[in-house]
C-alpha cells in the first residue's frame, strides 16, 4: 500500500460528515509508556495470561500487582504528548466526533478530549470486587499492595483484564459511533486484539473510509486500510492539524 501523506488526510476531514478515531498503545509511547506488543512491549517482559488475565490477579494479586505498580507509576508521570493534543484540537474544531480508545492511561482526557469512550477502562479509577464501590486512588497506599477494600474485597484498577467483558455501555458507545462515522482513523494499534479490533471493520462494512497511522502496517492494513500514514502519530497528526488551521 502506498504511502499517504497530512496534506490527503487533511483534505479527508475536511470532506466528511463524522470522523472518529480508534487509538491504541502507540500513541502514548512518546508520552513515555510502552506499547504491548514490539521489542520494548510490556508483554516481552511479562506474560499477559499470567499478570493480565483476571484469572491470575484472582489467583495471584501480589504478583500482578508487581507488575501494575509499575505502569500506575508510568502512568502518573506521563503527559499527553502532541497527538493527544492534536486529536483534543480536532474534536474542537467540530473535525472529530470522538475517540475509541484502548489506552487506560487518561492522555485524552488529559489533552482535553471530551468524546472518550474507555474500551478497556481507565487506570486512573479502582473497584472493588465484592460490594463493585469506586474507590478513590488519594485514599489508597501503593506500597501496600494488593489493595483491599474495608468490606475486605479485593480492589482492582478498573482496566479490562484479557478474560473480562468490555464495560457494555462502552461496547455500546463504540460500536454505535463506529458504525456512524464515515472517516476512522486507526492510530498506534496493532490491531491484535480483539473485539477492539472489529471496530475498524465496522466501521468499513458500514462505508466509511480508513485511515491507519502507525509506524509500521499491522493486521488491518493489507485488508481494510485505505489510507496508510508511516511515521509518530504526534508528527502526523500535528502536521495535519496545522494544515488544517
Ligand atoms: P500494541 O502494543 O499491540 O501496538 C502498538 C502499535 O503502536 C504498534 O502497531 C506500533 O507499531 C504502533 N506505534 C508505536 N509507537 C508509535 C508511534 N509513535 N506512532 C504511531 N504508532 C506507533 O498496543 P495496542 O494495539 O493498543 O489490552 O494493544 C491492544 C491491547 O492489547 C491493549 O489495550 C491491551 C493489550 O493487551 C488490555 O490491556 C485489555
Amino acid at each position: 500500500m502506498p504511502n499517504s501523506h497530512p496534506a490527503e488526510l487533511a483534505e479527508l476531514l475536511r470532506r466528511c460528515q463524522v470522523a472518529a478515531a480508534l487509538t491504541g498503545a502507540g500513541i502514548s509511547v512518546e508520552s513515555g509508556i510502552p506499547s504491548f506488543r514490539g521489542v520494548h512491549g510490556l508483554w516481552t517482559r511479562y506474560n499477559p495470561m499470567e499478570y493480565a488475565h483476571i484469572q491470575a490477579f484472582l489467583d495471584n494479586p501480589a504478583k500482578v500487582w508487581g507488575m501494575l505498580r509499575e505502569l500506575d507509576e508510568l502512568i502518573r508521570q506521563a503527559r499527553p504528548n502532541p497527538a493527544h493534543h492534536a486529536l483534543a484540537t480536532l474534536e474542537k474544531m467540530s473535525k472529530l466526533k470522538g475517540i475509541i480508545t484502548q489506552n487506560v492511561d487518561n492522555l485524552h482526557q488529559a489533552a482535553g478530549s471530551k468524546n472518550v469512550i474507555e474500551f478497556h477502562g481507565n487506570a486512573r479509577r479502582f473497584v472493588c470486587l465484592r460490594c463493585r464501590r469506586q474507590i478513590d486512588p488519594a485514599t489508597l497506599d501503593f506500597s501496600q499492595t494488593p489493595l483491599y477494600c474495608s468490606c475486605g474485597g479485593l480492589i482492582k484498577p478498573d482496566i479490562v483484564f484479557f478474560g473480562e467483558e468490555i464495560p457494555p455501555a462502552a461496547n455500546r458507545a463504540a460500536f454505535d459511533l463506529a458504525e456512524a462515522c464515515d472517516l476512522m482513523l486507526v492510530i498506534g494499534t496493532s490491531a491484535a486484539v480483539m473485539p477492539a479490533n472489529f471496530l475498524p471493520k465496522a466501521a468499513k462494512n458500514h462505508g466509511a473510509v480508513i485511515v491507519e497511522i502507525n509506524l509500521e502496517p499491522t493486521e488491518l492494513t493489507r485488508r481494510f486500510t485505505d489510507y496508510f500514514l508511516e511515521g509518530s502519530a504526534s508528527q502526523i497528526l500535528s502536521e495535519t492539524v496545522a494544515l488544517l488551521k
